[in-house]
């Protein structure tokens, strides 16, 4: 198929066919990454700006390997050291890089829809890289890769997300693309970290985390988003822990081949414990692993030419 799109804003704006054709470029260009030169030259001449207004170390160092591997010029823009902190807005400051003329800026901002805004005003393709508490669509797909891999399909699939998921977006863009792919999921954490808004979603909640584990095939753990939160929504992360820490004792309610996930950073001992983390049945950085190559797909769609791994 033909990948026309100009920007990556949402998990939602894909089909199941273009998630698909993601899915499986990515999986094609993960072998450049375990050869000994991890370089080809799909994007040379190509200019990827990464603007993060926000701190990462996942998103942001895995989409700067992406560009470097596919051989494109990259420059990193941070809020502190942008002339965003003398008083120039958003919009300027987007109007400022596009007039350098990149190829691709690749976004993350704490407010949801900027890169929707950017993307609105200028022509170089844009990559929502996170936005606030809405959006995260590359993790989602660097989350259905991983699945795909190691279960071969989401069809079926019984995926539980325990934690914060009101403040989380990658929760929300993992709901719709789980759903989406036709695993059914399940989300359990505390009353206040479950928006009412999860009604409209297709989900199942559930506040008992034992309920949740029952039958579950993936159980993915979430950090509570404290950057986001304003309000006493639980009362220290140890009580906190007592009730939705995936640790061993959890996990006895669920599957023993159950796999398990997390997006990072984790905070070992408050959602998951370290003992899981670090367990066989624990995929975390083979998330991480696959998030080079979702990027590297995405950047070769989006501006790549007629270029072929398997030719290089
Ligand atoms: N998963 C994720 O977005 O991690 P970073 O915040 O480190 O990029």
């Amino acid at each position: 198929m033909e990948f026309k799109r100009k920007d990556i804003l949402d998990i939602e704006d894909l089909s199941c066919e273009e998630i698909n054709f993601i899915l499986d470029t990515a999986e094609s260009m993960k072998e450049i990454s375990t050869r000994d030169i991890k370089k080809v030259p799909a994007l040379r001449g190509k200019t990827i700006v990464h603007f993060f207004h926000e701190p990462s170390t996942r998103t942001r160092t895995s989409f700067e390997i992406a560009a470097k591997r596919l051989s494109a010029d990259t420059v990193s823009v941070s809020a502190s050291g942008s002339s965003m902190v003398k008083g120039e807005s958003l919009i300027d400051t987007a109007k400022n890089l596009e007039a350098m003329n990149p190829d691709v800026i690749v976004i993350r901002h704490q407010s949801s829809g900027s890169p929707h805004l950017i993307a609105q005003r200028i022509h170089p393709c844009v990559i929502n890289a996170g936005d606030g508490a809405h959006s995260h669509p590359t993790q989602a797909l660097l989350d259905l890769m991983t699945v795909r891999e190691k279960k071969r399909t989401l069809e079926g699939l019984e995926i539980v997300i325990i934690g914060d998921i009101a403040h989380s977006r990658v929760a929300r863009s993992n709901i719709l693309a789980f759903n989406k792919m036709g695993a059914n999921v399940t989300v359990s954490g505390p009353p206040t970290m479950i928006p009412l808004a999860i009604q409209t979603m297709p989900v199942r909640v559930t506040y008992n985390m034992k309920d949740a584990l029952l039958n579950a095939d993936i159980v993915m753990a979430l950090r509570i988003q404290k950057e986001r939160i304003s309000d006493f929504l639980y009362p220290s992360d140890r009580e906190y822990a007592r009730f939705f820490c995936l640790d061993s004792k959890a996990l006895s309610y669920a599957k023993p081949d159950v796999m398990i996930m997390h997006p990072g950073p984790i905070n070992r001992g408050v959602e998951i414990s370290p003992e899981i983390a670090d367990s066989p049945r624990s995929v975390i950085l083979s998330q991480v692993e696959n998030g080079v190559a979702i990027r590297m797909a995405l950047l070769y769609l989006l501006i790549g030419g007629s270029y072929r791994a398997s030719d290089h």
